[in-house]
């Protein structure tokens, strides 16, 4: 398995610009299943999520054809040939539950195999099963499968018991195509669920309320395919702003939108960086005057849960105390082993962690447990004092577009090793 080998202490320098968004084009990915003909997706990331969701669509019949040289995906759907996504699809990625949606709209019948829990905590899907069941839906769980039935979706009104991501944009797709009128109710708001539903919008779908907590879908016999571009990833820019300010540098995000990033942005300037924004880009620096912050993760527009790994390495080395509540995925700690593991001085009380400023982080041999997990390490080793190798970086692969490319053009000395580890 390959291995990053990073030599801390080059501050970070210079422009780098943002791939489009894992979290919106998973779900975009799975609903061009919705109409019958030739979707065409630009600014796609080229991840292995995204890969792992295009055999999951290839799977149920669809076509996919995927330019790397321009991030651009042209699915081809004639017809839906499967109901039914295996679990050795479904354990390398739980967003494959979002075929449920769609499989409901187009031929009434979807089976997943169940996610299990993951490195980030149990993750349960009771809210998507019961806004399917409020559709019209019969849901059963047999042989560890969710096995959803509809003779017909009906439009419905449905108050989700908790914010949910996932559930919102699985419910928008199994809506649209519904008879007659949803209300979705406590809806996520985050960019990605918009960028879902303007893509279905532009499909010929009748949604409003978009980016609020009420959704109203007005269900339509037909959709079309469209051609459609993939918002820029608010995580990924967010975490190179991160990684700036840790390493003292001085960095400029591009194709970025920054009315996504509010939060991170006012965290960091909290913390004392200063930031500047325009139409596409942001920038932070370092100044003489940093100190410790609260950070709560919250659904958008809050802090988002995606970032608290990252934020947690920065915490790690500001002077003074930072407080960082995590309140959507309360065991979402593997980093923090790893962090002390490097000299941080960390403590977790439930889903409290209190993070005190040391002066520096020393390298050490460390494993990534998760995704952000993994980023919140790579920036570690940025500003660590000696070489650090990082094992299992298939994470990173999970959700960075090129992120040792990326970082050696703002001068960080990384290197991927091929086969370099377990
Ligand atoms: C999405 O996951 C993202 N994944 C996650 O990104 C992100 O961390 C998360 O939203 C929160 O922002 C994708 O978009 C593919 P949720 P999702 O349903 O939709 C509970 C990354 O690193 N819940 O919004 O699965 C749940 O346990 C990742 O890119 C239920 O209780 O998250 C959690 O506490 C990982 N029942 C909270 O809601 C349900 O039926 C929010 O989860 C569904 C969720």
């Amino acid at each position: 398995m390959d291995i990053y080998k990073i030599k801390g202490g080059t501050a970070l320098s210079g422009d780098v610009s943002i791939s489009g968004a894992k979290n919106a084009a998973l779900p975009i990915i799975v609903a061009s299943l919705l109409a019958d003909g030739e979707t065409v997706l630009k600014n796609v990331p080229d991840l292995k999520d995204i890969r792992t969701m295009l055999r999951v669509i290839e799977y149920l019949g669809a076509e996919c054809k995927f330019s790397t040289e321009n991030n651009t995906l042209r699915i081809s759907v004639k017809s839906i040939k499967n109901a039914e996504v295996p679990y050795e699809l479904v354990k390398t990625m739980r967003a494959s539950y979002y075929v449920m949606g769609p499989l409901l709209a187009r031929i009434g019948e979807a089976d997943v195999s169940m996610p299990g829990g993951c490195a980030i905590g149990e993750r349960p899907m009771d809210i998507h099963l019961s806004g399917f069941e409020a559709l019209g839906t019969a849901v059963s769980l047999e042989h560890g499968y969710i096995k959803a039935r509809a003779n017909e979706l009906r439009g419905s009104a449905f108050k989700m018991r908790g914010i949910s991501v996932g559930a919102t944009a699985n419910l928008m797709m199994a809506a649209v195509l519904s008879k007659g009128k949803s209300v979705l109710e406590n809806c996520a708001m985050e960019p990605d669920v918009v960028d879902l539903g303007n893509f279905l919008i532009k499909m010929g779908a009748k949604i409003t309320g978009l980016g609020t907590e009420r959704i109203e879908i007005d269900g339509v016999k037909k959709l079309q395919p469209v051609t459609y571009s993939i918002i820029p990833d608010r995580i990924e820019a967010g975490t190179f702003l991160i990684a700036g300010a840790a390493t003292r540098g001085e960095v400029k995000i591009t194709g970025a939108v920054p009315g996504h990033l509010s939060a991170c942005m006012t965290t960091l300037a909290d913390m004392g960086f200063i930031i500047d924004s325009g139409k596409d880009w942001v920038s932070v620096k370092s100044s003489k005057t940093l100190k410790g912050t609260m950070v709560r993760t919250l659904p958008y527009p809050g802090f988002p849960t995606d970032l608290q790994a990252p934020v947690m390495t920065l915490a790690a080395i500001v002077p003074g105390i930072n407080v960082i509540i995590e309140t959507i995925f309360e065991r979402r700690f593997t980093h923090v082993a790893e962090l002390r593991r490097m000299g941080a001085d960390i403590t977790i009380e439930g889903n409290v962690v209190i993070v005190k400023g040391v002066t520096a982080l020393m390298s050490a041999p460390i494993m990534m447990s998760d995704l952000r997990a993994g980023a919140a390490l790579v920036i570690a080793a940025l500003v660590a004092q000696g070489e650090t190798e990082i094992r299992r970086i298939y994470h990173c692969d999970r959700g960075y577009e090129q992120l040792d490319r990326k970082l050696a053009s703002l001068g960080a000395n990384i290197q991927r090793v091929k086969g370099g580890g377990l």
